[in-house]
């Protein structure tokens, strides 16, 4: 039998207002491979790349990428195949760049072509949002572009957007880990209604912007009330980087997923800039960090 490869693509969810629905996907991947072995009875791992370390010391067990293969199995009807899987991390792990939802989205992928993909991305996506809870990064992974997403376990309505060629990313992830539940822990349980009524705002303005390409909007569009006030004190300097990105021409900047990545919006031509501003902000507080340039994702995970 033969192997397979998959690449699933970094993620940024909530872009802004969009809490737990909205989320896009960036050309920097994960990598995952499997070796079917008739004679094997689990499944046993090989992690190379960013984090491979921490990867390493996790029980095998508990693995996502195994789990999900057992959901696709389980959901066809069709007996498990174990063999050895290698997960090539390119995406920081645990920095709010759907690090997870990629081993979700790369196990089901994997075992899906396997068994020559009875199951259909909606299907996939059913199941990812049941193991992530929420479907802000798995849907922009499996779909590739903007995906608007909205589920409950059992059905998920979601749409995809294509980005404007024109939109790139900045995007800055500092040495410093929030955990998505941690994260999630502070944020409260009511908000007034005057700031969820502006983030009604923000949020229709966001999408429609990128549908109609007035990028300009983007500038009020990316504001939120829902968690960015709320995760931005767990992040040092994050209002200093915020401004820094701004200044330096970007249309807005926000933080990715759960945090600490931040990532600012900005053309192709200021980019590059923006993404040095944003580091150096962190670097001259003495916060490490790694600066990307990206552009969005427009095909989702695939068998490569
Ligand atoms: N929408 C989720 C959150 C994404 O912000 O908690 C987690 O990656």
């Amino acid at each position: 039998m033969k192997q397979v490869q998959v690449q699933v693509p970094a993620t940024s969810a909530n872009c802004g207002p969009g809490f737990d629905c909205l989320g896009l996907a960036l050309e920097l991947y994960n990598v995952f491979t499997f070796v079917p072995d008739e004679l094997a009875t689990e499944y046993s791992y090989t992690f190379t790349g960013l984090g491979a370390d921490l990867l390493e010391q996790e029980d095998p067990n508990n693995n996502l990428i195994g789990h999900a293969m057992d959901q696709v199995f389980a959901k066809a009807q069709e007996p498990i195949q174990y063999g050895h899987i290698t997960s090539d991390t390119n995406i920081p792990p645990s920095r709010g760049l759907g690090s997870s939802s990629t081993a979700i989205v790369g196990g089901l992928l994997l075992a899906n072509s396997l068994i020559t993909n009875p199951l259909s991305k909606e299907e996939l996506l059913i199941i990812a949002n049941r193991m992530e809870g929420h479907p802000d990064n798995v849907c922009p992974a499996i779909y590739g572009n903007l995906c608007c997403a909205y589920g409950t376990k059992d059905k998920i309505l979601n749409t995809v957007i294509p980005i404007p060629e024109e939109l790139y990313f900045a995007v800055v992830v500092p040495e410093v880990l929030v955990s998505t539940e941690y994260a999630r822990s502070v944020l409260p349980q009511h908000v007034p209604f005057k700031e969820a009524v502006h983030n009604v705002g923000f949020a229709s303005l966001f999408v429609s912007s990128l549908i109609t390409g007035q990028l300009d909007n983007l500038s009020v569009a990316l504001d939120d009330n829902l968690h960015v006030p709320y995760r931005k004190t767990l992040i040092p300097h994050c209002d200093d980087v915020f401004s820094a990105a701004k200044g330096a021409g970007a249309y807005g900047a926000t933080i990715s997923g759960s945090g600490s990545t931040l990532i600012a919006y900005a053309t192709k031509d200021k980019v590059e800039v923006v993404a040095k501003a944003m580091g150096d902000t962190f670097t001259n507080n003495n916060v490490e960090n790694k600066i990307y340039v990206l552009k969005a994702d427009s095909e989702g995970a695939k068998v490569v």
